[in-house]
């Protein structure tokens, strides 16, 4: 394992920045600029994830279960993000902004307990504002967790090359704060953390991508685990083992509804703002909405983008199927609240 410096221009809290930004953001919204608060919050996130996310070996288990437990529960981290927030790699482009960069939509619990969690942190961190953004941006010198078995991941990201390579590159996590609100509004990874320098050395792996989101393992289990939230809610949730069988339910009918035609993680169309429904833990996130725009028959689309509404049976069986998933995820989540 190699520690070295961080990912950031010094490393050093940027206070000169973030009393400028003040002005500059206070002009435009008479809500005032949240600083301070941004600087307590991002060292009290980077403190949490150097104690439960700490550099290990990328094939560590224990150490991703441990972490990604700590996230997934009442950690500074979930505090910190917003309702609704977006992931994906740093644009290749350094100078795009980043509304024109595809990102992928994320609830909290999904974010911190089945993405974020794939890193290990040092930290070592900046803050500073970022002026053409008008966002405070948080730099977390980390390393991803690459050797996990491939269930560990919420889905295989090695089905496109160039981005797994990323992911296994990355140095460095960029978290986007919104100043008027100090929440995390944006995660981003990138291989290209300022100083170059990486938590850990990584030997890059190549597997081969099958074409399948999900798959049986060899005991009839489905995969990805972690997208049953395997490893998240409690072994004796009540409300698990049905869980796998209501999404299955529902996964048919989005099928029959050409909902995967577009919202999959290959990004088919593509969008700007990906939304992923393809797995329970996924779904889990977005259900509330699914509901809504199927309901309001704002979708499915058709391939040119006009509203396509569902015949009314299916129409009718999709919402059925949604709403007992709602109520299970509800219910699960509610159980483990209560423990
Ligand atoms: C042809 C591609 C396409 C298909 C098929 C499609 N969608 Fe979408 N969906 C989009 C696009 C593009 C957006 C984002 C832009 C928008 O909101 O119009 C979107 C947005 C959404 C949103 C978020 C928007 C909101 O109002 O909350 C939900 C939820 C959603 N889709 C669910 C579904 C479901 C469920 C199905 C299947 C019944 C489906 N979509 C089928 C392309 C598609």
């Amino acid at each position: 394992m190699r520690i070295a410096g961080g990912c950031a221009p010094g490393g050093a809290l940027l206070l000169a920045a973030a009393l400028f930004a003040g002005g500059v953001a206070a002009a435009e919204d008479d809500l005032p600029d949240l600083g301070e608060q941004v600087e307590r919050m991002a060292s009290e996130v980077a403190l949490e994830l150097q104690r439960v996310c700490p550099p290990a070996s990328p094939a560590d288990q224990a150490a991703f279960d441990r972490c990604r437990r700590s996230l997934f529960g009442d950690s500074a981290l979930r505090r910190s993000l917003a309702p609704r927030l977006l992931w994906g790699r740093r644009n290749q482009d350094a100078g795009a902004l980043l509304k024109d960069t595809n990102l992928t939509q994320f609830a909290p619990d999904v974010f911190a307990g089945l993405y974020l969690a794939l890193f290990m942190f040092s930290g070592e961190h900046s803050v500073e504002y970022v002026e053409r953004e008008r966002m405070y941006l948080i730099r977390l010198q980390s390393a991803f967790r690459n050797r996990l078995p491939p269930g560990q991941f919420p889905y295989p990201f090695w089905h496109d090359e160039a981005k797994w390579g990323v992911y296994q590159a990355t140095n460095c996590i960029l978290l986007w704060v919104n100043p008027k609100t100090a929440r995390i509004v944006i995660g981003q990874f990138t291989e290209r953390g300022e100083l170059g320098s990486t938590v850990v050395a990584t030997q890059p792996l190549s597997p081969k991508f099958d074409g399948n989101w999900m798959w049986m393992d060899k005991e009839g289990r489905i995969q990805p685990r972690v997208t049953l939230f395997d490893g998240l809610f409690r072994q004796d949730n009540p409300y698990l083992p049905k869980l796998e069988f209501t999404y299955r339910t529902l996964a048919l009918r989005m099928r029959d509804a050409q909902c995967e035609n577009c919202h999959m993680p290959n990004n088919p169309l593509p969008m700007r703002r990906l939304l992923i429904m393809h797995t329970p833990a996924h779904a889990s996130g977005e259900i509330g909405r699914l509901m809504k725009a199927v309901r309001e028959d704002r979708m499915p689309l058709d391939e040119t983008g006009i509203e396509q509404p569902l015949e009314p049976a299916l129409k009718r069986a999709l919402l059925e199927s949604g709403g007992a998933f709602e109520a299970l995820v509800k219910a699960a989540k509610e159980w483990e609240a209560a423990q």
